[in-house]
């Protein structure tokens, strides 16, 4: 039996808490704002330590979404999931469809997608149940986010060599890319045509060397990223890494990368700016993921020239909160979020017309 809890959270417009124990789910799904449109953002299937862990991982991941999509003004709002569970052992066709009725619970409020531990296999299972899901492998899908946020945060980075160096092209810069993965590997792909000099580290040795074949790149130790000297660094695998203890190696210009909440904390952000480091917002100049992402909901179809338009626009946004952070002497991470705040309280880039769920499904309202 399905059993799902309300929890008053002071600034979420809805976080539920669902459990059923014979399924194996324990899930919170976070409502943080449906101002711009419906929330969407991943469900995090992930081994929790603790459902205070959970829930302040789901509180602070749909804020997050929020931000980042109002930024990038695609008419959805912010919004989260995670499920207590190892995804390697736990995870049961019953769990999801437990989770998906959980959703659908939600009227379409918030519409789940693939992220850290669920994969678009599962999204498929959840859509037996409910039609609130996004980025499936479907013909009339947004498909592999990834190329779009590499081509994003490569626009950022020309916004950033313009600001730095008077010029968009990033000819004979160094740039250092941590993470071979699914963006990293399709950035540091673009940026060797534009004639960058790269510097790249993985855990995987294997994926570094084939990439140093390929594209005469440099391979730093993973452990040596920071303390590289560069152009730009370009993190793209894991979140957290601009701290402390990171700070004082740094040796670049600036950062621009596609990993998820990079700075530690707000303060690092002000850390970066005092050493005359210019930051990239990250969910500024990752976004290209969502705007592909939301583009699946344009009520003529998907369209990926429309989508790469979109994308550009990244150059633009971030352009604009270099100047507004240079004349107001406030870190981009600041200056960003006030922009994002702004948008959302004048509605900029609201969603007009509301979303046709209209697939068929078991229990679903299509
Ligand atoms: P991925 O999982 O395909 O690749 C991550 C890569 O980083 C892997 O090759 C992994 O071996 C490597 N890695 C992990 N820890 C490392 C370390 N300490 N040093 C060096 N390399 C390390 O992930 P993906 O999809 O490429 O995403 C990269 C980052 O961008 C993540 O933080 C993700 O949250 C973020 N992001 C991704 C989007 C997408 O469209 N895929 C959209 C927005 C953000």
């Amino acid at each position: 039996m399905l059993e799902i809890k309300e929890l008053a959270v002071e600034g979420y417009e809805r976080v539920i808490e669902a459990i059923d124990s014979d399924r194996g789910l324990h899930a919170f799904i976070a409502v943080h704002n449906t101002r711009m449109g419906p929330a969407l953002g991943g469900t995090r299937i992930y081994p929790y330590a603790s459902r205070e862990d959970a829930l302040k991982d789901v509180l602070r991941l749909s804020r997050g979404m929020t931000f980042k999509s109002a930024i990038a003004e695609i008419g959805l709002g912010g919004g989260k999931s995670v499920i207590i569970a190892d995804p390697h052992t736990q995870k049961t066709p019953e769990l999801l469809a437990a989770f998906a009725e959980a959703v659908h619970s939600l009227d379409g409020l918030y519409v789940c997608a693939e992220d850290v531990g669920t994969t678009t296999d599962d999204m498929a299972i959840i859509l037996e149940s409910t039609p609130y899901v996004a980025a499936l492998e479907t013909n009339e899908s947004s498909g592999d986010p990834s190329p779009f946020t590499a081509w994003g945060v490569f626009r950022g980075m020309q916004a950033v060599a313009l600001r730095l160096w008077n010029t968009t092209s990033l000819r004979g810069k160094r740039i250092a890319i941590q993470g071979l993965g699914k963006v990293g590997r399709r950035l540091g792909e673009f940026l060797f045509w534009h004639g960058a000099r790269l510097i790249v580290c993985d855990l995987d040795a294997k994926a570094c060397r084939e990439f140093a074949h390929e594209f005469g790149a440099e391979v730093v130790d993973p452990e040596d990223f920071f303390a590289t000297p560069c152009d730009i660094l370009a993190p793209c695998a894991m979140g957290g890494i601009i701290n402390d203890e990171t700070i004082p190696q740094l040796r670049c210009a600036a950062i621009a990368g596609a990993a998820n909440n990079q700075l530690a904390e707000p303060r690092h952000g002000q850390q970066l700016m005092d050493r005359g480091i210019l930051y990239a917002p990250d969910y500024v100049i990752n976004g290209g993921g969502i705007i592909n992402a939301a583009a699946e909901f344009d009520s003529d179809g998907y369209h990926p020239i429309r989508v790469r338009r979109q994308v550009d626009h990244i150059f633009d946004t971030l352009m604009d909160i270099f100047n507004r952070s240079d004349a107001q002497q406030l870190p981009t991470e600041q200056t960003a979020n006030d922009l994002a705040q702004h948008k959302l309280e004048a509605g900029i880039g609201r969603r007009l017309r509301a979303i046709d769920f209209g697939r068929d499904v078991k229990s679903g309202a299509a």
